[in-house]
């Protein structure tokens, strides 16, 4: 059977790190509050020449020379963003051009902080159906160009950044199987207007600003999270106790603290990178992931959870045997 096994991961952070401190020069919070409340400390914030083309090319050359492969050998490119360079073309495209691989498939999918996983998703059918060999799957992100800077009740919540897997359809046995075993995904359109911008090139003609109402956004996605992870985990016959690790969106500590309790998984097995990153909406997972790969705790053989919830409302789960 085709199998999307994982053979490279890259991440990359502008940089400039925003400390709780530096954000209580501008707005009323205070360090305290946002640790308290997060488990943030800090984020890195993109300066004007770090763009989410360039912060998504640094992280896919990375994960590309982990994976050992030629650039010019991939030939499918999905990105995953809520902040694309421009409304137009896809930055998967300008990705591609700054890769130097032309001719394959690249488009950007929106999903916004579960936009990884629908990307996962994608490309994992696209791989097994046999319409590309070797994908880079990329979340990169600069919200800090959408965020209204006077509203403390978001600005302390989010940061930019990049990550990116390397997926390549192989021939793998049922036993031990390496690769992506399964991933769902959902959305429910009903709830827009907790987690939204107010802009858009078809109804302001302006990128807008974020707004969410974080109480509920918190309560749904600790719902939505158990659920999905649970019915992730029956399709590929796994008990929570079977996982390895599990590589959650960086939302929020407090939300990865309820939904490791929720699957009696011990805090040891949750990757947290939140504290330093804060939300890099899409690019969280692929970020965590990378991170923990590098530092050796991620190897071959592990099982690997990974989960999103965002706007919209989407999220999604994926089980990835390494
Ligand atoms: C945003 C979040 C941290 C707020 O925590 P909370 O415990 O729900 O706090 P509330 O929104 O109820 O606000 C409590 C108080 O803190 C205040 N507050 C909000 N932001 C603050 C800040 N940065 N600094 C200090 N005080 C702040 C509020 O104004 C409110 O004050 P009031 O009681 O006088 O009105 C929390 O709801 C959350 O994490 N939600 C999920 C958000 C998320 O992860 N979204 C992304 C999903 S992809």
């Amino acid at each position: 059977m085709i199998r999307s096994v994982l053979v490279g991961t890259g991440s990359a952070l502008p940089r400039r790190a925003v400390s709780n401190a530096e954000l209580a020069e501008r707005v009323d919070t205070s360090d305290e509050w946002i640790v308290e409340r997060t488990g943030i400390s800090n984020r890195h914030i993109a300066a004007p020449d770090e763009t989410t083309s360039s912060l998504a090319t640094d992280a896919a050359r990375k994960a590309i020379e982990a994976a050992g492969f030629e650039a010019s050998s991939i030939d499918l490119i999905v990105l995953a963003t809520a902040t694309p360079d421009q409304t137009f073309p896809a930055t998967a495209t300008i990705v591609q051009n700054n890769l130097g691989c032309r001719g394959g498939i690249a488009f950007d999918v929106a999903a916004v902080c579960s936009g990884f996983l629908y990307a996962v998703g994608v490309a994992d059918s696209m791989l097994r159906t046999g319409m590309a060999k070797r994908a880079l799957v990329i979340g990169s992100e600069t919200f800090s160009r959408i965020l209204d800077w006077e509203d403390r009740t978001t600005c302390v919540l989010f940061g930019d950044g990049a990550g990116a897997i390397v997926l390549e359809a192989q021939e793998q046995g049922e036993e031990g199987s390496r690769g992506i075993l399964a991933t769902r995904l959902h959305a429910d359109g009903a709830h827009n207007e907790l987690l939204y911008v107010d802009g858009g090139p078809s109804t302001t003609g302006t990128v807008g600003k974020l707004r969410m109402k974080g109480r509920e956004v918190f309560r749904h996605a600790v719902v939505n999270l158990a659920e999905v992870l649970k019915e992730v985990l029956e399709e590929t016959g796994h008990s929570p106790s079977d996982i390895d690790w599990l590589v959650p969106h960086q939302a929020n500590a407090r939300i990865l603290d309820a939904t490791a309790r929720k699957l009696n998984l011990p805090a040891e097995k949750v990757v947290m990178t939140v504290g330093q990153h804060a939300n890099t909406s899409a690019a969280s997972v692929p970020l965590a992931l990378d991170q923990a790969v590098r530092d050796g705790r991620i190897v071959q053989g592990d099982l690997v959870v990974l989960e999103a919830m965002g706007g919209g409302f989407t999220w999604g789960a994926s089980v990835v045997r390494i």
